[in-house]
């Protein structure tokens, strides 16, 4: 991505959060290089990678925050959710538990973060549909009772993964 001698309008922090193995990192990855790795390992740590997206003619530059999904039940700390203006609660719609998770996800949150934060619901790994184990109509029950915005993606594929992005990008702006 070049940003090289590029003025920037705007600069949005966005968080991903969500258990671990889910699918965070791999997101990312696709979102900021497209790329994509099968061997992912599980992050330590926070990360953070951007990328400069041109919206409604403006230069926003995209800077997503990654954390250990790890660390579940500890609290992630506040400054990891310090500044940010959107948020994706990741789960694996082939793992019921890290569907069942997101509400304590939610709930860390709405306690650290801005209450204007703009938050999408996640649902990834949307190419092992043979596999699935949390059904669309949940999650978008869920997402419309918590009010979240909501998407299945597959980092893999590389589907709906920019347009899950861009959505929260596009509501933030
Ligand atoms: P932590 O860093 O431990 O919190 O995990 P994470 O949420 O960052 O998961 P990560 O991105 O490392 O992915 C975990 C595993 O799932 C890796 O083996 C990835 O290759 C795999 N994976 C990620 N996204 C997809 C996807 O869309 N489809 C499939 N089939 N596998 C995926
Ligand atoms: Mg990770």
């Amino acid at each position: 991505q070049r940003d090289f001698n590029q003025t920037i309008d705007y600069v949005f922090k966005v968080v991903l959060i969500g258990d671990s193995a889910v699918g965070k990192s791999q997101l990312l990855a696709r979102f900021a290089r497209n790329e994509f790795n099968i061997d992912s390992k599980a992050t330590i740590g926070v990360e953070f990678q951007t990328k400069t997206l041109l919206i409604d003619h403006k230069t926003v530059k995209a800077q997503v925050w990654d954390t250990a999904g790890q660390e579940r039940y500890q609290a992630v700390s506040s400054a990891y959710y310090r500044g940010a203006v959107g948020a994706m609660l990741v789960y694996d719609i082939t793992k019921r538990e890290s569907f069942d998770h997101v509400a304590r996800w939610l709930e860390e949150l709405r306690g650290l973060a801005d209450k204007n934060i703009v938050m999408m619901l996640v649902g990834n790994k949307s190419d092992l549909a043979s596999l699935r184990a949390v059904p669309i109509e949940d999650a978008k029950e869920f997402a419309q009772r918590e009010n979240l915005f909501f998407m299945e993606t597959s980092a893999l594929e590389a589907t709906n993964v920019e347009s899950a992005f861009l959505t929260i990008l596009t509501q933030i702006y």
